[in-house]
């Protein structure tokens, strides 16, 4: 069977001059993460890698070949929303424009547990610590707008073949439901989604355009928390070069939907959109050549009361309203 094309940014885009302009990309050490930072720098951004572990970071970007740009690192654990907080007091300090904040950082069918503050682990790393990263950025945002906001989401946010993702606001949190790591991975990726559709239409007016994508198959260090270390060890060494013919992509070929929401000029018309580079796990065959953008297979991706809803209970759980 023929693997779909993999979605490239035309030339012309990764060689916009972008001298003057800052980013923000979570979790930039690696994979994904650190392709869209090293571009965006190539291109002559400063980017701020935001992760957590700095010294990871800074070995990482020791890595740019010959970049026009600049890059810093700043520490951000996303499984901790002082830490959020405390990222985002010491990036407002020191810049005064964000041109882009790509939420890339995330983690894939952990164990079950908690972050700091008690939330089950993907949806407080991958949504719930964005969400608020995004709040307390808002501002900076809009300063010097257009700017943009990219929630890197998953094919996973569509479920599996058995099962439809949902977000179940009356659990958010996996307090009252049997742990399922797959479906946590995909109910954090939803609510990215319905985060990115429903900030964007919050946002109508202010020039900052918000979207959600879907990298890739991307052989990178995501399925570290899916299986034991050894395990983990024979898929890089062994598994992970010679799995190209499956469709798996380089991390430079999972930056590229990252990217186009950044830079290309026409994404800003399609505000809130959800933009998917070509993936064989969509259930649908006319879904798997992905689109930039694509309407999501997942009907409770398109639900904007679920949106609403979602977006004021993240709120609350981020400490930004009462519970009352
Ligand atoms: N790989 C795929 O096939 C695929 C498919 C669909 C979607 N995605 C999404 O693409 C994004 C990038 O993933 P990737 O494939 O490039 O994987 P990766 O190489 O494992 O990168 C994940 C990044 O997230 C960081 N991270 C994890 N927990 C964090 C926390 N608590 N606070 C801050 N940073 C944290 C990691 O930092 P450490 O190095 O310190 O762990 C790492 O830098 C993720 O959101 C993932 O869900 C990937």
């Amino acid at each position: 069977m023929a693997l779909p094309k993999t979605l490239m940014c035309e030339p012309e885009l990764l060689a916009k001059d972008l001298s003057g302009r800052v980013y923000i990309v979570t979790g930039a050490n690696s994979g994904a993460g650190l392709a869209t930072a090293e571009q965006l720098v190539k291109q002559g951004a400063h980017v701020v890698g935001a992760c957590r572990r700095v010294d990871a970071g800074e070995d990482a970007f020791a890595g740019f070949g010959s970049p026009s740009g600049t890059a810093e690192v700043m520490k951000l654990d996303l499984g901790s929303l002082a830490s959020v907080r405390t990222f985002a007091e010491t990036f407002t300090a020191k810049h005064d424009r964000l041109d882009g904040l790509a939420n890339n950082a995330g983690l894939m069918g952990v164990p079950e547990g908690t972050t700091e503050d008690g939330f089950e682990t993907q949806l407080g790393v991958n949504y719930l610590g964005h969400f608020l990263l995004t709040e307390l950025l808002l501002d900076t945002l809009k300063a010097r707008a257009p700017s943009r906001v990219v929630n890197v989401s998953s094919v996973a946010h569509v479920g599996t073949r058995r099962q439809v993702a949902e977000i179940h606001l009356d659990d958010l949190t996996w307090e009252s439901r049997e742990y399922n790591g797959i479906m946590a991975y995909s109910e954090s990726k939803l609510a990215m989604v319905l985060h990115a559709s429903h900030l964007a239409k919050r946002l109508e007016g202010t020039g900052v355009s918000v979207f959600s994508n879907h990298p890739g198959w991307v052989r990178s260090n995501l399925a570290a928390g899916m299986m034991p270390g050894w395990a983990n060890r024979i898929w890089n060494i062994i598994l992970r070069p010679l799995s190209r013919p499956l469709g798996t992509l380089s991390a430079f070929e999972g930056a590229q939907s990252t990217l186009h929401c950044l830079l290309d000029d026409d994404a800003p018309n399609h505000n809130g959109a959800y933009f998917s580079q070509n993936s064989v796990l969509y259930p649908n065959r006319e879904n798997r050549p992905g689109g930039w953008p694509m309407s999501s297979p997942n009907p409770h991706a398109h639900d904007e009361e679920l949106a609403e809803q979602l977006y004021d209970r993240s709120l609350q759980l981020v400490g930004l309203t009462s519970d009352a």
